[in-house]
């Protein structure tokens, strides 16, 4: 089945993004033009657009928006690349999106006249949406085979196609159980405080006929204790080279939950989401986000006036808490620097 367009480009490379505005799920499901850069970080930064390889996607487009009125320019692209990089911290996605269209630049700026230049990227800019495509397909593949008919699977966050260029990296894996003709049942972790599962997981699982059950972060450990779940796969934002793993902020809480009850915890990313040059993931920069968030959640005041909040938007699990990484080069089991190297540097 095919599912509304998370993001894309429309028109030529004078063109535009268009994306769903993931704010407004999943009551009203509208689509949001951003035809500046400025429009674009602001995407990125308050959530419109979100998840690690929408976000990638959507920062390579905003480079070809902000050039548009200095096509080939080198100034221009630093100042571009400069200033997305500063839409959000954590997700890897981004960083390595800028830079592969920094090189792409790079590669073509002296033989190529300035409008060819910005074609050239506009061209890169689908391909990394493409390819994104393609890895999410394979990752449901890989990792399907770890599901089995009958299973309760938990999942937190919204790591689906809302998250990604189509299809989704852990929801990809149950798309692709169901579409086997496995039958589960999901629970999806509320999330706090922008609660993406409530909204945006339960939303997708819903649309593709998947049953699901939402359940409050706090819920999860008598859940589990109820039998009631047999695998948890999430997403990911940034994998350090040992495996460490940062995602949505109570991950790691999953993880600890999952070890405890005896449950496989799956980690599905692709290998845009790795970040080899951090041995471990002690140097992953955590998000700290508005206080607002936690205070006045979706329009009511829920903390006494000026009562501290800590807000950090992601944790890190220690790669000995997950069972397997599911990526599009296949699965990582044991999860550890030699494993991971050997399977991101093979070739598919
Ligand atoms: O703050 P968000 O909504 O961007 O956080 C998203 C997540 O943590 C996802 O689990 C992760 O990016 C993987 S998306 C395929």
């Amino acid at each position: 089945m095919s599912s509304p367009r998370t993001l894309q480009w429309v028109g030529d490379g004078q063109g535009f993004v268009r994306l769903i505005d993931q704010t407004l799920l999943p009551t009203r499901l509208e689509y949001r033009e951003c035809r500046t850069v400025e429009e674009v970080w602001e995407a990125i930064r308050v959530l419109r657009v979100r998840g690690a390889p929408a976000i990638g996607v959507a920062a390579a487009m905003g480079v070809v928006v902000g050039m548009q009125t200095h096509p080939g320019d080198a100034a221009r692209l630093r100042e571009v690349c400069a200033y997305l990089r500063t839409s959000r911290p954590t997700a890897v996605n981004l960083f390595w999106a800028l830079e592969r269209m920094e090189r792409t630049f790079e590669e073509v700026r002296v033989a190529l006249s300035p409008q060819a230049i910005h074609e050239r990227l506009l061209r890169e800019a689908l391909v990394i949406e493409d390819e994104d495509r393609r890895m999410c397909r394979a990752i449901g593949k890989a990792g399907a085979t770890l599901i089995e008919s009958g299973d309760g699977v938990l999942t937190h966050c919204n790591a689906g196609g809302l998250a990604t260029a189509d299809y989704g990296t852990a929801l990809a894996v149950l798309f692709t159980a169901q579409e086997q003709g496995k039958e589960l049942h999901v629970f999806a972790d509320e999330t706090r405080p922008l609660l993406q599962g409530a909204r945006l997981t339960a939303w997708e699982l819903q649309q593709r006929g998947i049953p699901v059950t939402v359940i409050c972060d706090n819920m999860a450990a008598q859940v589990m204790k109820e039998g009631r779940i047999q695998r948890i796969v999430v997403g990911a934002d940034r994998i350090a080279a040992n495996g460490d793993t940062a995602n949505k902020i109570g991950t790691y809480g999953v993880a600890i939950l999952a070890r405890a009850h005896g449950i496989p915890f799956y980690v599905a990313a692709p290998s845009s989401t790795f970040d080899l040059s951090l041995p471990t993931g002690a140097g992953i920069p955590i998000e700290q986000r508005d206080p607002g968030e936690v205070t006045h959640g979706f329009g009511r005041q829920t903390v006494p006036d000026n009562v501290p909040v800590y807000n950090p938007a992601f944790d890190v699990t220690p790669h000995e808490l997950i069972t397997a990484l599911i990526t599009e080069k296949g699965v990582i089991t044991p999860v550890e620097t030699r494993t991971i190297r050997s399977v991101l540097t093979s070739a598919t």
